[in-house]
């Protein structure tokens, strides 16, 4: 296991990682979130700095030990994920999302406690887009010219290949990594299909530990293929 790092394959590169869900607030006591458990994302951000990278980790709510090592930024909702993440990525050479962001969010949250009125209606609540912060990171003047390596990770629950070739294309990443269901939510194993120009690679059923390494020496690859 240490000799699987032992040439440190990520010496030199600062690493940006999202993980886990966002917590999109409807009143002071109340949200809106999803089931990821950040297993993935930090399993990713362990594995790197264990091949030698300087690591950060924008987390949403999570319940989970921060790696050694690891610079870790709690968040909560998907704006402070963005704030976070482009206040970090002016330095980072990899940025790899494997957060959940919210898509939307309630598009005004109320200051108060929102209370039953008696009349048995249920409130009405209007949802305003989420920005996508793989899209902001990929198409800004770093992403664009590869000095920011970004990698997009894509859940589909169907037509995973066509869909994940799609969004690796409209998000402008050169790596979009998809989960092979069933749904992998909290779960320790997983398995990842890797797409790129080329085409596709599959990473078989293993550990997220396991995978994330692998993730990591194949980004490793191609930063260093085409940073030459
Ligand atoms: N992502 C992001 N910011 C968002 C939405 C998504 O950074 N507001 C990132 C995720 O972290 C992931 C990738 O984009 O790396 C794909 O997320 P996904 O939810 O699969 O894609 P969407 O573009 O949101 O499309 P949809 O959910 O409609 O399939
Ligand atoms: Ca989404």
């Amino acid at each position: 296991i240490i000799a699987f790092f032992a040439p440190k394959v990520l010496a030199g590169q600062r690493v940006l990682v999202t993980a886990g869900p966002t917590y999109e607030a409807i009143d002071p006591v109340r949200g809106i979130t999803n089931l990821s458990s950040g297993k993935m994302g930090f399993a990713i951000a362990r594995a790197a700095r264990e091949a030698g990278a300087e690591v950060t980790l924008v987390a949403g709510p999570v319940s989970l030990p921060t790696p050694r090592g690891v610079t870790r930024i709690d968040v909560r909702s998907a704006q402070n994920m963005l704030e976070a993440v482009v206040e970090q990525a002016h330095d980072a050479t990899v940025f790899i999302a494997t957060a959940a962001v919210a898509d939307w969010r309630p598009a005004a949250p109320s200051t108060q406690k929102l209370k039953k009125d008696g009349s048995g209606r249920a409130p009405q609540l209007g949802f305003t887009e989420n920005a996508d912060i793989l899209a902001t990171l990929a198409q800004s003047p770093r992403g664009k010219s590869g000095a920011l390596f970004c990698v997009g990770f894509a859940a589909e629950s169907h037509d995973l290949v066509a869909n994940a070739q799609a969004k690796r294309l409209r998000k402008g990443v050169p790596l979009l990594v998809g989960n092979i269901g069933p749904a992998t939510f909290g779960r320790d194993d997983n398995a990842l299909l890797l797409v790129d120009a080329q085409g596709t690679q599959e990473l078989p059923r293993a550990s997220k530990r396991e995978l994330a390494r692998k993730l990591i020496a194949d980004i490793a690859r191609r930063t260093r293929t085409e940073s030459q």
